[in-house]
C-alpha cells in the first residue's frame, strides 16, 4: 500500500537518543523520542531517514509498532559503514535528524481477521517487528500469528529474550532455525525454507509478509505459492540504496519504480513481471 506523501515532512526534524541496547554483536536497538512530542505516525514497514550532525543520513525501518500519542520509536540497526558506526558511538542524550515516515507498508486492514504468515530472514525481522507488535497490540483483530525466522547463526540472533518470551504466548507460533548451530544450540537447523513443512494453514485465509535477504525471496515464494497462497496475498519488502527517500534522485529505482516511494513494501503480484526484482 503506498501513501501519498506529505511535502511538510521533508525538513529533518529534531529528535534524542534515550536508550540504547547491544542486540548482538553488531546490532544494536536505539529508542529515539522526536522533540516536538509528537507520535511519530509510521505505518508496519516504513521507514525514516536518520540523519547524524556533520557524518550523513541513511533509511531504517521503524522496528516499533506505532502508537498514538507517543513520541517514542525504535530502530534497530546492524553497523556496516559511516552512518551506521557513528550511530552506534552516539551517546543517550545526543540529538539527531530524522525525516519521514516515508515508504509503503504492510496492509494491517486487509490482513484483519485474516491469519498472517511472517517469513523473516536475518535483519529482516527488523520491519516485520513493527507488524508484528501492531498485531499482537490488536491481537482480537487477527487470526492466526505464525512466525517463521531464520538466522545466519545462533550468535547473530537478535531480540533474543524477547523471542524467549513471545514463544511462550499461546496466540501465536514461533518456528524457529539457524543455518549453522553452534555447541548451545536446541533448535532446527537448515535453512528457512526447512520450516515451511512445519506448518499447516489455511491458504486462502493467509497472509504473508516477508522481509530478508534478496536470495531469500527467490527460495521463499515458491512454497509460500506451493501452500496454495495466493501470490496476491505475499507482501515483500524490498530495500535498495536511498538517498532522497522521497523519489526524486532515482537512487532506489527498480526497472522504473522508486523503492522508496512505491516501496519498500511491494505486493508480490506488482513485481512479479520485474525479473530484476527479486
Ligand atoms: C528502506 C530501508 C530500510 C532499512 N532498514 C534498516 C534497518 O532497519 N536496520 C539496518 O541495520 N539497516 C537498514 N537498512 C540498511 C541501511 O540503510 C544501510 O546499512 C546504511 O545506509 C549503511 O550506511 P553507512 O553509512 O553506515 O554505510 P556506508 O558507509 O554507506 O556503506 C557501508 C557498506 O554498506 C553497504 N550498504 C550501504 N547502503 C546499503 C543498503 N541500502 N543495502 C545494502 N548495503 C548497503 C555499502 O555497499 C557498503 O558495503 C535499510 C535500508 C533501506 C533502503
Ligand atoms: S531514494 Fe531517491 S528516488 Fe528513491
Amino acid at each position: 500500500m503506498s501513501p501519498k506523501n506529505n511535502f511538510s515532512t521533508y525538513a529533518p526534524r529534531p529528535a534524542t537518543l534515550v536508550k540504547k541496547e547491544k542486540l548482538s554483536d553488531l546490532v544494536s536497538l536505539f529508542e529515539f523520542e522526536q522533540d516536538n512530542g509528537k507520535a511519530l505516525a509510521h505505518k508496519p514497514g516504513q521507514f525514516i531517514m536518520l540523519s547524524i550532525y556533520g557524518i550523513g543520513e541513511a533509511p531504517f525501518s521503524v522496528s516499533s509498532a506505532p502508537e498514538a500519542g507517543n513520541a517514542r520509536f525504535e530502530l534497530a540497526v546492524r553497523k556496516t559503514g559511516t552512518v551506521t558506526n557513528a550511530l552506534h558511538d552516539l551517546k543517550e542524550g545526543t540529538k539527531v535528524g530524522i525525516r519521514g515516515p516515508y515508504g509503503s507498508y504492510f496492509p494491517v486492514q486487509k490482513f484483519m481477521g485474516k491469519d498472517t504468515l511472517f517469513v523473516a530472514g536475518g535483519l529482516g525481522y527488523i520491519p516485520l517487528r513493527s507488524l508484528l507488535r501492531y498485531q499482537l497490540k490488536h491481537r482480537d483483530e487477527y487470526g492466526r500469528i505464525i512466525v517463521l525466522l531464520g538466522t545466519r547463526n545462533p550468535k547473530e540472533r537478535i531480540f533474543v529474550d524477547r523471542l524467549a518470551q513471545l514463544k511462550e504466548r499461546t496466540d501465536m507460533e514461533i518456528h524457529e532455525t539457524v543455518d549453522v548451530p553452534d555447541k548451545n544450540w536446541k533448535g532446527n537447523v537448515g535453512v528457512i525454507t526447512t520450516l515451511f513443512p512445519k506448518v499447516e494453514i489455511n491458504p486462502q485465509n493467509t497472509f504473508v509478509a516477508m522481509v530478508g535477504p534478496p536470495i531469500m525471496y527467490r527460495f521463499c515464494i515458491g512454497p509460500c505459492m506451493d501452500k496454495g497462497i495466493p501470490s496476491k496475498h505475499i507482501y515483500v519488502s524490498l530495500e535498495r540504496r536511498m538517498k532522497c527517500g522521497l523519489g526524486k534522485c532515482g537512487h532506489c529505482q527498480i526497472n522504473g519504480l522508486s523503492a522508496c516511494v512505491e516501496g519498500p513494501v511491494f505486493k508480490y503480484d506488482d513485481i512479479a513481471p520485474l525479473s530484476e526484482a527479486i
